[in-house]
């Protein structure tokens, strides 16, 4: 998109006492045009988002992954032209991506179905919230990964142990051996169906290595989809954000909605927090279109609005 970026580790800012949460919030958002957060702990996301006057996003916790789900969801659009009547097989736990991933699928109206043992599903109140999503489909939880993939267009499996849980991951291995995405399982999903992993990937462990690396395997693609997805959900972030607050929680696409931001921002209008666009980008529209020039065929814009609010309540 043509901005610059600042990269801070972990070494900088709050969490080590040196400065309060608000304040390093504060001043960090009045650098900044938007703030992506990788964080192990939730807490920390929400906690700079409550003090931020600029968007924060979710870059992955140990609690949620939306910018991933995105991804995912694009890559499915991607390879069967619509969202409309697919299914999402989640084999493994109910983690951070699997969390991310349901949220996704019942805000865009795509069935989705998790299987994996007792003890490691999710809880009742995320399924009452998700079913409560005014799109939301089918949506299925069983132990039993066959019953699952019925069906299925894609076949999703992460690690058994994620962040934080590396301690366990002798005993997770033990539990989840029967929830391998391996090619006896693809085979009872739909012959079309796709085979999707966030990385990284432990090949004989949640998926086997001739599935991970055969031919109904996308994670390649999905993983580019990466750079696509939240390209354009900075995009949009940053032409809301232009468009003024009156545009905020509204479900137009940015791109549709070119002629009203135009009007208030034309060419060389670009109000002062974005003067790091203005030597490439002149007006709200060509930010827009710089996402379309070059993925056009994936109408990366648009895919959004529903998918992403509220992924970090
Ligand atoms: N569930 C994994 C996701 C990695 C992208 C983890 O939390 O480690």
């Amino acid at each position: 998109l043509g901005g610059p970026c600042l990269f801070l580790a972990d070494d900088v800012g709050w969490g080590g006492g040196r400065e309060s949460i608000e304040v390093f919030a504060r001043v960090l958002s009045s650098y900044v045009d938007v703030i992506v957060v990788r964080a192990k702990a939730h807490t920390s996301v929400q906690d700079l988002a409550r003090y931020s006057k600029v968007p924060v996003i979710n870059g992955l916790t140990d609690h949620s992954h939306p910018c991933q789900a995105l991804a995912d969801l694009l890559t499915i659009e991607e390879r069967f032209g619509t969202l409309e009547g697919q299914t999402v097989a989640f084999i493994g736990d109910a983690n951070n991506v699997a969390r991310s991933l349901a949220v996704g699928c019942a805000k865009l109206g795509v069935d989705f179905a998790i299987a994996g043992p007792k003890g490691y599903q999710f809880e009742p109140e995320f399924w009452e919230r998700l079913r409560k999503e005014p799109d939301a489909r089918q949506l299925l939880a069983t132990e039993d990964p066959a019953e699952a993939v019925r069906g299925a267009t894609a076949v999703y499996t992460d690690v058994w142990a994620s962040m934080g849980q590396e301690a366990e991951q002798a005993e997770r291995q033990r539990i989840f051996a029967p929830y391998q995405g391996d090619g006896r399982l693809m085979a009872k999903a739909n012959p079309e169906a796709i085979f999707l992993h966030c990385l990284p990937a432990h090949r004989g462990e949640e998926v086997s290595a001739d599935v991970m690396d055969g031919p109904q395997s996308l994670v390649i693609e999905q993983a580019e989809n990466r750079l696509h997805a939240q390209k354009g959900l900075l995009s949009w972030l940053l032409v809301r954000a232009l468009a003024g607050s009156s545009d905020r929680g509204s479900s137009h696409g940015t791109h549709r909605n070119h002629s009203h931001t135009k009007k208030e921002n034309s060419p060389g209008d670009l109000p002062g927090c974005f003067g790091f666009l203005g030597s490439r980008l002149r007006s709200v529209e060509q930010l827009a279109d710089t996402v379309h020039e070059e993925r056009s065929d994936r109408e990366v814009q648009g895919f959004f609005h529903r998918a992403v609010t509220e992924q970090n309540r």
